[in-house]
């Protein structure tokens, strides 16, 4: 039965892991996956999150299952975090799931059992969300996002793409860091689409895999947190990977906004026997540790310290790099006020290439680079190899 198989490809954004773990060059630089890293090169552990797992490992008192639904007190902190002070206004529910890309996944096959008939992605998105729906059974509709040779976002466009979804039709918005271009909506423009999705009876999601990296914690959820206000459902699906460092600790939820209690409810038992026959449960470790985080004051107030280090960190050579590239590429000054760990660069995918080969310089084809993996030290180098080009 296996001879029916082909072979499938890898991943391309994946495995440029293992293509730079495998080139010797010295001073090869590393601006593929999106993770963080620090002035060493090293993706750090958050003090907070080490002293929470010391205590985690001290107090724990058993392994026994959590249940499909996961740990309720992660759940409560991350809600509150995430929605902000609307969190208890709003009738939520949510479900833990092994990482962001679960909480996508649980989404789409609720929007598979719901009948949703198509889900609205911008152009460009995160090669995976449309490779999430499609596998759910959830067809794909695009509408433009981004113009990378203006490194523009292409608003308009998207208003009149929307304007043509069916009610009923789900789309797709990026909180804040747009994965791959770093482009924001400004807040007009969040009011004017959260206004275009209630009135055409839309069902948003809104994915936040990097609040804290942007403009701080709460900026970068500000237009989620509008939209929330003004429509009756939505799904918001949450990493955990990046704010929290966690990355190989799988650590995500799903929350749903209903129009009542009650509704909130039965979307709740869907996601948890959606969740029992994908992986029955999530991963305990990563959400302990954010729930023993954000429920404690000083752990909580250190990490938000660490995460603006970080993010203050990203902006510096944010500047340097947009200043550095504007040389041969006036638009460039624009990845200056971009935000996050990505900017999309107006090169070929053989200047890719060559950057790989000639200089060991990593990036998916797209011309994605991932900010947060440059050192500074890197910085003029990286820009010269850019302008040699
Ligand atoms: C990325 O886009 O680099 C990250 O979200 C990692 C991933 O899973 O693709």
């Amino acid at each position: 039965m296996f001879d029916t198989l082909s072979r499938q490809p890898d991943d391309p954004l994946l495995a440029l892991i293992g293509l730079f773990r495998a080139d010797p060059r010295p001073g090869k630089v590393d601006l593929g996956v999106g993770v963080y890293r620090d002035e060493a090169g090293r993706t750090p552990i958050f003090r907070a999150v080490k002293a929470a797992e010391k205590r985690l490992v001290e107090t724990q008192p058993t392994k026994a299952y959590v249940g499909p639904e996961g740990d309720a007190l992660f759940l409560e902190r991350l809600w509150a975090l995430t929605a902000g002070e609307a969190a208890g206004g709003l009738a939520s529910t949510g479900v833990q799931t092994p990482g962001g890309s679960g909480a996508l996944r649980l989404a789409a096959d609720l929007m598979a059992r719901m009948g949703v008939r198509r889900i609205w992605l911008g152009l460009p998105s995160w090669p995976n969300h449309a490779a999430i729906f499609k596998a759910a059974g959830v067809d794909v509709a695009t509408y433009p996002f981004f113009d990378v040779p203006s490194q523009s976002v292409l608003f308009d466009r998207m208003e009149e793409a929307l304007s043509g979804a069916a009610p009923g039709d789900a789309v797709l918005l990026h909180a804040s860091c747009h994965n791959p271009t770093g482009a924001a909506l400004s807040s007009a423009q969040w009011v004017a689409v959260s206004g275009l999705i209630a009135g055409r009876g839309l069902l948003p999601l809104v994915d936040i895999a990097y609040q804290g990296y942007g403009r701080g914690l709460d900026a970068d959820a500000a237009g989620l947190r509008g939209l929330l206000a003004k429509v009756p459902e939505a799904f918001v699906a949450v990493s955990c990977s990046k704010s929290f460092g966690l990355y190989r600790e799988r650590t995500g939820a799903i929350f749903a906004t209903a129009s009542s209690a009650d509704s909130a409810l039965t979307v709740r038992s869907n996601l948890v026997g959606l969740a029992r026959t994908s992986y029955s449960m999530p991963p305990d470790h990563g959400a302990a540790v954010v729930a023993t985080i954000l429920g404690d004051d000083a752990l909580k107030a250190d990490w938000m310290a660490e995460l603006e280090e970080m993010r203050g960190r990203i902006v510096s050579i944010r500047e340097r790099l947009a200043k550095g590239l504007a040389r041969r590429w006036q638009v460039l000054t624009a990845v200056a006020g971009q935000e996050g760990m990505f900017s999309l660069l107006p090169l070929e995918e053989t200047d890719v290439m060559r950057l790989r080969a000639e200089h060991g310089i990593y990036m998916p084809g797209s011309g994605r680079i991932n900010i947060a993996g440059l050192k500074s030290a890197e910085v003029d180098d990286v820009i010269a190899k850019f302008l040699n080009l």
